[in-house]
């Protein structure tokens, strides 16, 4: 990888790069499509990174289909994919981490503690050996996306980063290898979680102010109608992703809930002037 980026680089070619855990669908496919209509050569990045998984949590059953991702980057005109295997990323003796304070312990840290450490340590490790000019990262992980940039301007680490939007199916639900985990009477109720972001995002910019009834409201929608399992539900600053109490500025509306073994994810952005 670092010989092909080494020639690439001297060959005055621009780089951009979509680190990804595989089993890759279309929020994936968005992402690698930007990367290749705006850079020489695209780099793909299959990892799944056991840092960023607690002991209880899904890495040994996390979906992995190397012979569909393959296909997915082949059709989108990815130039190389890096698919190291865990002892070449964490060799024998490995100890560095890079926690970005804060940031990490709100919304999804609060339930996945040192998660976010796992994902900016690997990050990093990929800008290090990738070494592009753009980094695409999706808006469904607003956090993560957050952390990262915080962590790249931190560390000058010599790259842009461009966050695209959330792509969905259908029926509005996020795309997410974990979809893969719904049985279909969860995935009939999955799409109650965009649902009710809209419903939230619609009264605030009706004037709605208070954002207790709004988190109520929202609250009272997915455990009436779902066998979802709330994480949490909250309206945030979307640049420091504290909790607010006074709806105004930027602010990200964010739900976590778990639909029998998935833990979902989603979130909408709601600027108010
Ligand atoms: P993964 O969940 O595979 O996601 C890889 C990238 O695709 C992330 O930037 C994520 O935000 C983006 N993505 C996922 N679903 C999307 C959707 N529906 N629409 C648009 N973009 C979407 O996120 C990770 O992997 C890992 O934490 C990683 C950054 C690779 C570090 O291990």
């Amino acid at each position: 990888m670092q010989h092909f980026i080494k020639q690439s680089k001297q060959k005055r070619k621009k780089i951009g790069f979509v680190p990804t855990m595989g089993y890759l669908h279309e929020g994936h496919a968005s992402l690698l499509r930007q990367c290749k209509k705006e850079n020489d050569i695209s780099v793909l990045s299959i990892f799944v990174n056991p840092k960023q998984f607690a002991v209880n949590e899904d890495f040994e059953k996390y979906p992995r289909d190397q012979k569909k991702d393959e296909l997915l980057a082949k059709k989108e005109k990815v130039d190389i994919i890096f698919h190291p295997s865990v002892k070449e990323i964490y060799p024998d003796g490995y100890l560095t981490s890079v926690a970005v304070e804060r940031l990490g312990n709100y919304l999804c840290g609060k339930s996945r503690p040192g998660h976010f450490k796992g994902v900016a340590t690997v990050v990093a490790k990929f800008l290090n050996i990738v070494l592009p000019d753009v980094l695409y990262l999706g808006q469904k992980d607003a956090q993560q996306a957050l952390i990262i940039q915080r962590m790249i301007e931190d560390l000058n680490f010599p790259v842009k980063v461009k966050v695209l939007s959330t792509v969905r199916e259908m029926d509005g639900l996020a795309m997410s290898s974990r979809n893969n985990y719904l049985t279909p009477q969860e995935r009939k109720e999955a799409p109650i979680l965009f649902q009710t972001l809209n419903s939230a995002k619609e009264k605030i910019l009706a004037g709605e102010a208070d954002i207790h009834s709004i988190i109520e409201m929202m609250r009272s929608t997915i455990s009436k109608n779902t066998t979802g399992r709330i994480d949490y539900i909250e309206c945030v600053n979307a640049r420091t992703l504290e909790p607010i109490n006074v709806l105004g500025g930027e602010v990200l509306i964010a739900v976590a809930v778990w639909f029998g073994q998935a833990r979902l994810i989603d979130n909408l952005m709601v600027r108010i002037y």
